[in-house]
């Protein structure tokens, strides 16, 4: 539909005392027939929005969609990189994918891609992520950074800062993360975040990191109940998506400055106020190995740090964590 005719056809609700527009009125109003008039309410109702249509009444907007638009992003996006490339999806498998592809095309440092829903979306070592229609933010962002390829691991670290200062603004709820890229909420998990490389051996061609939020559900599938939890189920109010985006992007632009100005020092501090994982005893599952003892902290790479019974102090670089009582 074209825009303009579309932006009349919503003003002509927005602006009326009258519940129902007839179609007649909708046509005169437009300057086309009331056959062109249903042809674009029903392109809306495909769109998400929820239409009442009545005979003799006409038409009424029942419910607007839950839908954002890229246009929703852009409007008042103050940053320079971030999000100055936005690509826009009702549907894919995984932004992952669509993102790699774009990076290898050649796409900007900042481009992001959103979904309004996943149908394989993916979490680390491969498990799905579970991404349902309109309720949550299933984005990639991709990234150039002039880094080693073993720094990577950091931008995790903050980006997830940035996904807890976003939700801290613009809700009170006080998200905390678990290492590396988990952000809880009253201990269940609200943010995942996976962070892809393409590198060669000294040098990052570039990053894509995928942040998976849980904003809108009012509920999760049973065998995620006990673990996933979203920003509407902690809080009790919807929290506009459109803006949790925007706040993101300007949050972690800051913090990704920040960082490749004066290291990741300044991040760790940062983060290290948000960690949940440390001071506690934590079990550590690794590919070949799983070792309990207490989470002492984070190197300056970013890399956990944890002191077994024995007082060795062991470096884990990638692992499920589980928080012991
Ligand atoms: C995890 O906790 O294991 C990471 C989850 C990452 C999910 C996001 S949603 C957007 C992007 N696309 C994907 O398929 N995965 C990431």
């Amino acid at each position: 539909m074209q825009s303009e005719v579309r932006k009349r056809l919503l003003d002509a609700f927005t602006n009326s005392d009258e519940e129902f527009l007839s179609g007649q009125y909708l046509a005169e109003l437009i300057g086309c027939s009331r056959t062109a008039v249903w042809k674009h309410m029903e392109d809306l109702r495909k769109e998400g929005f929820e239409l009442e249509a009545v005979r003799r009444k006409g038409y009424r907007i029942v419910k607007v969609p839950e839908k954002i638009t890229d246009n929703e992003i852009r409007l008042g996006l103050t940053t320079k990189r971030l999000g100055q490339q936005i690509h826009y999806e009702e549907s894919v498998h995984s932004t992952q994918a669509i993102a790699l592809k774009l990076s290898m095309d050649g796409a900007p440092e900042g481009t992001i891609v959103i979904a309004e829903e996943q149908t394989s979306g993916r979490g680390r070592l491969n498990r799905e992520w579970h991404s349902a229609k309109y309720t949550g933010i299933w984005m990639s962002i991709l990234l150039r950074p002039n880094l080693l390829p073993q720094q990577a691991p950091q931008l995790t670290l903050i980006t997830a800062v940035a996904v807890v200062q976003a939700i801290e603004e613009l809700t009170p709820l006080l998200p905390q993360i678990k290492w590396p890229n988990d952000i809880l909420i009253n201990g269940k998990k609200i943010t995942g975040i996976l962070t892809e490389l393409q590198a060669e051996s000294d040098r990052i061609n570039s990053v894509t990191i995928g942040i998976g939020i849980n904003v809108n559900q009012d509920s999760f599938p049973p065998e995620l109940e006990s673990i996933a939890s979203s920003l509407l189920i902690e809080g009790g109010e919807k929290v506009n998506r459109a803006r949790l985006i925007q706040t993101l992007l300007t949050k972690l632009e800051t913090l990704y400055d920040l960082y490749l100005k004066e290291g990741f020092y300044p991040i760790k501090l940062l983060w290290e106020g948000y960690a949940v994982t440390i001071g506690k005893k934590i079990t550590a599952r690794m590919l070949k190995e799983t070792i309990e003892g207490k989470a002492i902290g984070i190197t300056d790479d970013g890399v956990l740090l944890l002191e077994d019974d024995k007082g060795v102090i062991h470096s884990i670089y990638s692992a499920d964590i589980e928080l012991q009582n």
